[in-house]
């Protein structure tokens, strides 16, 4: 498919993140007084590039191999499986679920085989055991491909979940098991590639210095996107586009560098809260891989030079225009510690017109002969008006349409954005330290040998009071 990269490029609008329109806002003074902080934060992101934890800056240019695997491989599963199951969860789930929502029917899985031409396809993003059963319901294992991916090779959730499905699949398929699992994990690390190897399975590799979080362009979201039938090809595009438009230094032309600088400016003025509203159901898992990405990248205890800080932006996730009649009240009349990201899409991929009807009630017959295109664009223009009003920072990103280069384009732009933000927060954007002391507790709970220390160390933590438990 080809794409018009001038007419796809994403609009970003920051006015409202600006004084003239909100009081609290920004002012030219402001990047001239933060310059040589926004400078190196650009400095520091570019000489990162492939290097480290940045190894994702390069998923759009080094992949073409591997693209051409992961295509052949989604064919082969598109003509021989009715269901594709991903068992993972955090980054090596909420990419895929986010592309899948972005680009497929959206409801994909109810569609007849034919509309659909491609298996039902589920995320597995959690060991609730009521969950696991009722997708055993559902799919019928025989007919099933199961993709288990897991960067580190050794997540509980997600080994555990292909501890059921491999004593699953070998009790009913014997040695064809093997034939139901593809395997994305680390080549040099972890367990899962020891059994893919002892078992066969076909496996793709999640390269060193792409992050859970940072991985939806590699294999691991590539594989389900495309057995899906999204052109991975046109997400990639998208992706370096954008990246090629946040080369330069210059932060009026740079979307993410502007998009972090605000964000951090902000931050600093005590605005601790990140809410992400898309205008679209189809990207409604964006919002959730977005928590993900700045939540897990940019809270943190340590700077980089290793002094105590406490930092961090909490994400919010929203959806316009279901959410106006759930947080815009509080986002609108409630603390001013928020910035509001709205999405936009200008062309929505379908058109309903609201038929006439209901004459004699002037206050529902208004609506007809509208569109519901006109609506919710008009609710949007609407809402960021009052939230703007209010004095609430906001800035809205406009995607002409929602397709695989606008989908390429938003997530390297929030990747960007995240780097330079964390880059001008002087922290670790790439580790997660915070989540590594409930994993471990974990582990002692459940008995994993080289855990006594900590298991002692959970029996002498403090007592729960009965006195406090009703
Ligand atoms: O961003 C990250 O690295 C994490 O959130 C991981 O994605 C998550 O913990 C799952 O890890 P893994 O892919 O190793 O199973």
């Amino acid at each position: 498919m080809r794409y018009n990269k001038k007419e796809l490029k994403l609009k970003l609008d920051f006015n409202n993140m600006m004084s003239k329109s909100v009081a609290d806002g920004f002012t030219e003074r402001d990047f001239a007084r933060n310059a040589a902080a926004i400078a190196q934060a650009h400095a520091d992101v570019t000489a990162g590039r492939g290097n480290g934890m940045m190894g994702w800056t390069q998923l759009p240019y080094n992949q073409d191999e591997v693209v051409a695997d992961i295509l052949a491989t989604a064919n082969a599963v598109r003509k021989n499986f009715e269901y594709f199951v991903v068992l993972g969860i955090g980054g090596s789930a909420l990419g895929p679920i986010a592309a899948f929502q972005a680009i497929c029917h959206l409801h994909y899985n109810d569609l007849p085989k034919r509309k659909r031409k491609g298996p039902k396809f589920y995320v597995e993003d959690n060991v609730d055991p009521e969950r696991m059963v009722a997708l055993l319901d559902v799919i019928d294992p025989a007919k099933t491909m199961f993709n288990v991916i897991t960067k580190s090779g050794s997540t509980s959730e997600t080994m555990t979940q292909y501890l059921i499905i491999h004593d699953l699949l070998t009790k009913t398929l014997g040695d064809k098991a093997k034939d139901h699992i593809i395997a994305t994990t680390s080549r040099s690390t972890g367990n899962l590639i020891k059994i893919a190897g002892k078992e066969g399975y076909k496996t793709f590799y999640i390269p060193d210095g792409v992050g859970g979080r940072f991985s939806e362009l590699c294999p691991v979201g590539l594989l389900p996107a495309a057995v899906c039938g999204i052109d991975i090809k046109g997400m990639l595009l998208g992706a370096r586009a954008m990246d090629e438009q946040c080369a330069t230094s210059s932060i009026k032309k740079n979307p993410a560098l502007m998009a972090a600088t605000l964000q951090w400016m902000a931050m600093r003025k005590g605005k601790n809260v990140s809410v992400m509203m898309p205008y679209a159901d189809g990207l409604k898992y964006i919002a959730d891989w977005y928590c993900q990405l700045w939540g897990e990248s940019l809270g943190k205890n340590k700077t980089l030079d290793g002094k105590d800080c406490n930092v961090g932006q909490t994400p919010v996730k929203a959806l316009g225009v279901t959410d106006q009649h759930s947080q815009v009240q509080l986002y609108a009349e409630g603390p001013f510690d928020k910035v509001i990201t709205f999405i936009a899409v200008d062309n929505y991929r379908e058109t309903v017109e609201i038929p006439q009807g209901c004459e004699e009630f002037p206050n529902v017959n208004f609506l007809c002969g509208h569109t519901m295109n006109e609506l919710i664009q008009a609710e949007r223009t609407a809402t960021e008006y009052a939230i703007t009003k209010a004095g609430k920072l906001n800035h809205t990103i406009t995607l002409p349409v929602l397709n695989e280069f606008t989908l390429g384009e938003l997530l390297m732009f929030f990747m960007l954005k995240t780097a330079y933000t964390g880059a001008l927060m002087g922290i670790d954007t790439f580790n997660q330290p915070g989540v590594e002391e409930g994993k471990n507790a974990t582990y002692a709970l459940l008995g994993r040998p080289g855990y006594d220390e900590k298991r002692a160390e959970l029996a002498n933590a403090p007592q729960k009071a009965l006195k406090y438990t009703i």
